[in-house]
């Protein structure tokens, strides 16, 4: 694992919606540069970037053009190029975002693949061998090619899968994976990221990483693809991390991926915690499901980190379904949990997901989680000097909408307990990335969560009670000094620790 990753704390970037620089209504990457010192003093020492490569923009960038070319809208290689270098002057590291599981239809690879005729990408996607055949359990799209066939798609129809081939080629169109077609395919992959790479960038977040092998019920074949690609990268390009989009941490940390992602969707049961009607952290819900479906994946899981987002651009806002201190304990434990933290763009000042928006770039539900970031009170909140009508996204219309500025000012707000949470982090070893992690109480609907943390012969008790109720439970040791505190601080007796109602604690035991 290159070894920055041992204190990294990212920070994702939705580069439509966070700051435009040249007044067309749309972010920017001198935009992410002019930011760059916000970040640093935050505590986050590492980006992660939504697609930035040229797109029709169908899926807000996740239907990649051209692999090798910055959207023009977000400005050019030279860029790019510049924002790597003045991240690294700041101690920073960059990862993009590499979608090598499809492209947009509109990519000259699937419009060469289309022809009847054979060419160099004939294979390059996943076809049938006959528009009449539709393979079980695939989307495809077809009836539009000259050539005879359905092409398989991985997620909206206008975005065709890159062949890697089958794990075990059933049909006569199915390849194999070291068929020339997908090795192709693979090579490719391995030539866009060595191209950033070079230009400075320091990793990638992968999109659908699990998904490149067809007919692989258990991703037997896309974890083999993998650990080919990470002999070649730890070679040739050391110090570059990768994080999956897998959120099976079993699987794709096995694969050799440094860092993967619990997620809304998968086995973490991640939204028990934060995004449904009765959020843990909302104070009457449950994180027991939760703690044992990630003690399961832990145990089962190779080295590697595991990493819980703040949010990110696919799901509702931190604040949705929470109340103000529920979102404040959620930090307490998203910045005391082992794995490097992502904290979604905004989030550290509670903005707000926006309700019925209209979709934007195939972002449908999604859009309400993309709205521009909000810096100050200029007008467009500091976004965008564009006229209102033309941003990217509305702003949030709220006249007590939060912003930077605000927050920045006053001693207790969202920002100020985010930034001193990650001071605190950072000056105790056991809360690192690398840190161990032992659940000591985590009771199924009912609170406190308690967790041990330990790292560099220190060890540190964290304590959060989200509820309304003064609750309890059992510990022998005594607690030590406390060394981050929001609301009342717990007490312990006759081996019994009493915490006050909707409070987070890190003691050191
Ligand atoms: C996951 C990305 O996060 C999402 O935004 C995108 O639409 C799909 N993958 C398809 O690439
Ligand atoms: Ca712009």
């Amino acid at each position: 694992m290159p070894a920055w990753l041992k204190d990294a704390i990212f920070y994702e970037i939705y580069p439509q919606s966070f700051q435009d620089t040249n007044a067309d209504g749309i972010g920017d990457i001198p935009g992410i540069i002019r930011r760059l010192d916000y970040i640093r003093e935050l505590g986050c020492n590492a980006l992660w970037l939504n697609p930035c490569f040229a797109s029709p923009f169908l899926d807000a960038g996740y239907d990649v053009a051209d692999y090798y070319t910055v959207a023009p809208r977000y400005g050019t290689n030279e860029d790019l190029k510049n924002l790597f270098a003045e991240a690294h002057k700041r101690g920073m590291h960059v990862l993009l975002d590499l979608v090598p599981g499809h492209t947009a239809a509109e990519h000259p690879w699937f419009r060469e693949s289309c022809k009847a005729e054979k060419n160099p990408y004939t294979d390059r996607y996943v076809w049938t061998d006959d528009v009449w055949r539709i393979p079980e359990g695939m989307n495809t799209i077809r009836g539009f090619s000259e050539r005879d066939g359905a092409c398989v798609v991985n997620f909206f129809s206008h975005q065709p899968a890159l062949n890697y081939g089958f794990l075990n080629p059933a049909e006569s169109w199915q390849q194999s994976m070291d068929a020339p077609g997908p090795q192709a395919t693979l090579a490719e992959m391995k030539n866009v990221m060595a191209f950033w790479l070079s230009m400075g960038c320091d990793g990638f977040r992968v999109d659908m990483a699990g998904s490149l092998v067809k007919n692989d019920p258990e991703q037997e074949g896309t974890i083999a693809l993998w650990r080919q690609v990470f002999a070649w990268l730890e070679k040739a390009f050391p110090e570059a991390a990768m994080v999956s989009e897998w959120g099976e941490p079993d699987r794709s940390l096995r694969a050799g991926f440094h860092m993967d992602f619990l997620l809304h969707f998968g086995p973490s049961h991640y939204n028990d915690l934060f995004r449904c009607d009765n959020a843990f952290f909302a104070g009457n819900g449950d994180a027991s499901a939760f703690v044992k479906a990630y003690e399961a994946t832990r145990a089962k899981a190779e080295q590697g980190l595991i990493c819980i987002p703040s949010g990110n651009h696919d799901m509702q806002r931190l604040t949705t379904h929470l109340p103000e201190d529920g979102v404040r304990i959620a930090f307490a434990f998203l910045l005391s949990m082992p794995g490097a933290p992502f904290l979604y763009y905004g989030d550290e000042i509670g903005m707000r997901y926006l309700w019925n928006l209209p979709s934007k770039e195939g972002g449908y539900s999604r859009t309400g989680a993309r709205t521009p970031m909000q810096w100050d009170r200029t007008a467009n909140a500091g976004f965008s000097a564009a006229a209102p009508e033309k941003l990217y996204l509305p702003m949030d219309p709220a006249e007590d909408r939060p912003t930077v500025e605000a927050q920045m000012a006053d001693p207790d707000s969202l920002y100020q307990e985010v930034r001193h949470l990650i001071e605190v982090r950072r000056a105790n070893p056991a809360l690192g990335n690398l840190g161990k992690l032992r659940f000591v109480y985590a009771p199924e609907n009912a609170c406190p969560l308690v967790y041990l943390r330990e790292g560099e012969g220190e060890r540190v008790l964290v304590i959060l009670n989200p509820s309304e109720k003064t609750v309890t439970f059992p510990w022998t040791e005594g607690l030590g000094k406390r060394i981050y505190g929001q609301g009342g601080a717990a007490s312990v007796e006759n081996g019994t620790v009493t915490v006050p109602a909707k409070s987070a604690s890190f003691y050191r035991v």
